[in-house]
């Protein structure tokens, strides 16, 4: 299985193996981190599961949608790196990914 690495906030690295089909919140959620809170459950409604992810695994994701894009502007936590975790599927070509979860808002 694919290897998820998480920074959580106090700066804590955790590996997690995620399932392929699962979001990347999912991996995160299922791997007992509960920060994450992922309020909306993945619907790309609520910015909660908002994760700073490796650039160097940035041509691999998915583009940012319209409304990805409108829920992290609504953060003043945004960078370069921001996504939404829910809407980035975990696959065997993230093997090896690292993502830090955001600070909350
Ligand atoms: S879980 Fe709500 S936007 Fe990702």
């Amino acid at each position: 299985m694919p290897t998820l690495t998480v920074i959580t906030r106090e700066g804590e690295e955790r590996e997690l193996e995620g399932e392929a089909g699962l979001s990347v919140m999912e991996v995160i959620r299922d791997g007992g981190i509960d920060e994450l809170l992922a309020l909306c459950g993945g619907c790309c409604s609520c910015a909660t599961c908002h994760v700073y992810v490796d650039p160097a695994f940035a041509d691999m994701l998915p583009p940012i949608g319209p409304d990805e894009d409108d829920l992290l502007d609504s953060s003043s936590e945004r960078n370069a790196t921001s996504r939404l975790s829910c809407q980035i599927p975990f696959d065997d070509k993230l093997d090896g990914m690292t993502v830090t979860i955001a600070a909350e808002d």
